[in-house]
């Protein structure tokens, strides 16, 4: 299973990436040099023969993995009806199915719900703030520390999770505040993390500090969260803390929105990760596993909220008939399979690295967290818990050259975050590759 790593990348491969260096804009993060020639479910192949195991899905999307029959059949049978009418201008019933279908599973206690379809998760996080501003008449938006929410000048305004993403681009968009997000692992109140389990502080900050201090809460529109973080490290917050943001948003009239768009979608066992928290937000965004790899997001807002009049928001195309063809065979397998499979595969995959812990130096100390199949190992140098970037960063590349496709978040977390539908052998081999690439990286190290 394991091959010869001096073939990855090969010659072809390597002919691309040139190219790709010489015309392509250098802002995008192309470190891991893996040149895609076809996928099938949880496993691809790169351009010179080579296969990999995929625990990467392109960022959380391939949910059904890749070229999955059934949404494949979707989208050719589509393609040969329409491409595009622009759902802005008319009408057409695939759009409609995708709306129905999203405003019925929306985690809002069986309320009904809106919808509005765009072409990723950026777009649909702006249309929920721009929703929020508008409905509420206020400016204001709260955001954590840690978040990302995308790379439009919305989006990128929410985001606090690593400078070079903004580096550059001020002045942002105006009214926005960050305050930390719960983490007893790395308090950012630099508290001791049984403190922090037992209480933590940030929601506290919000009313004690911010309010008092700085911003009057009847001048926020939102409260913008992601129910796990991502980009930010794969971090679970505790059930509390998202209860009381909640009951910040209720006591001052203020909108809590999850953006689920790395969460959503059964990644976590549950169609919406804030499921999990027993906690109803009044927006939701969604993107990445919508549609298996086809470009569609979108923003549900409860039905009471959506209320803005004709030309206040639109999108040329959002709601693309061919990608939602793609989302809605997406959600018919997600129900029927993947869903229960994420809860079953993940935690297997945590189990297997809660047991990596006794004999890899990085994981001892380290955090292991998720639900379902999104989970994070952060790894560590010591007790003090000094982060091991480098070796996270040296475990990616040994990874990709043993045939694992997999993804760091954050500073020093990999993230595992592998189509729904994996199988237990696809899951066992592909955490053989990892085990074994970790070891390369700690004695690299020098830690082994
Ligand atoms: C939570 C969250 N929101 C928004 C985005 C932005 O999505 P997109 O890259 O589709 O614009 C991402 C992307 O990683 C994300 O993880």
């Amino acid at each position: 299973m394991i091959a010869d790593t001096s073939t990855r990348p090969g010659p072809k491969g390597q002919s691309i990436i040139a190219r790709d260096d010489d015309v392509m804009s250098g802002s995008i993060i192309s470190r891991y040099p893996f040149v895609m020639a076809r996928g099938e479910g949880a496993k691809v192949w790169d351009v010179d023969g080579n296969e990999y195991i995929d625990f990467a899905a392109g960022i959380a999307v391939n949910s059904t993995g890749h070229s999955h029959p059934k949404v494949v059949a979707a989208i050719v049978e589509q393609a040969q009806k329409f491409l595009h009418i622009a759902g802005t201008d008319y009408y057409y019933e695939v759009q409609v199915r995708v709306a129905e279908r999203l405003a019925q599973i929306a985690p809002f206690g069986g309320d009904p719900a809106r919808v509005f379809l765009t072409n990723s998760g950026a777009e649909a996080v702006e249309g929920a703030i721009k929703l929020a501003r508008w409905y509420t008449g206020r400016q204001n938006i709260i955001a954590f520390f840690g978040a990302f929410h995308g790379r439009t000048m919305g989006a990128l305004s929410l985001n606090a999770s690593k400078t070079v993403q903004k580096a550059g681009f001020a002045p942002f968009v105006p009214g926005i505040y960050h305050v930390p997000y719960n983490n007893p692992y790395r308090c950012m109140h630099g508290r001791e993390q049984a403190a922090c389990e037992s209480h933590c502080i940030c929601a506290d900050y919000i009313e004690d500090v911010l309010f008092k201090r700085l911003v009057p809460p009847d001048s926020v529109a939102a409260i913008i969260f992601e129910p796990i973080q991502g980009e930010g490290g794969y971090v679970v917050p505790d059930a509390r803390f998202v209860q009381q943001l909640r009951d910040i948003c209720d006591k001052h009239g203020i909108l809590l929105i999850a953006d689920e768009v790395q969460s959503g979608i059964g990644r976590t066992g549950k169609w919406w990760a804030i499921e999990h928290f027993g906690v109803q937000p009044d927006i939701v965004t969604s993107a990445k596993g919508i549609a298996s790899g086809m470009p569609l997001g979108a923003f549900i807002a409860r039905k009471e909220i959506m209320t803005w009049p004709p030309g206040a928001h639109g999108s040329t195309f959002g709601g693309n008939p061919v990608s939602c063809a793609a989302a809605l065979a997406t959600l018919d397998l997600v129900q029927s399979d993947y869903m229960a499979n994420a809860v079953e595969q993940g935690a297997y995959i945590r189990e297997a690295l809660e047991e990596m812990q006794t004999h890899h130096p990085t994981l001892k100390h380290g955090r292991i967290d998720g639900i379902g199949l999104m989970i994070g190992a952060e790894l560590v140098l010591d007790e003090a818990r000094t982060p091991a970037q480098e070796v996270r960063n040296t475990l990616e590349s040994r990874a990709l050259e043993n045939g694992l496709l997999v993804l760091g978040a954050g500073f020093n977390t990999l993230r595992f975050c592998p189509p729904l539908m994996i199988d237990r052998e696809t899951v066992q081999a592909g955490l053989e590759i990892f085990d074994k690439s970790l070891t390369q990286a700690e004695q690299e190290a020098g830690l082994l």
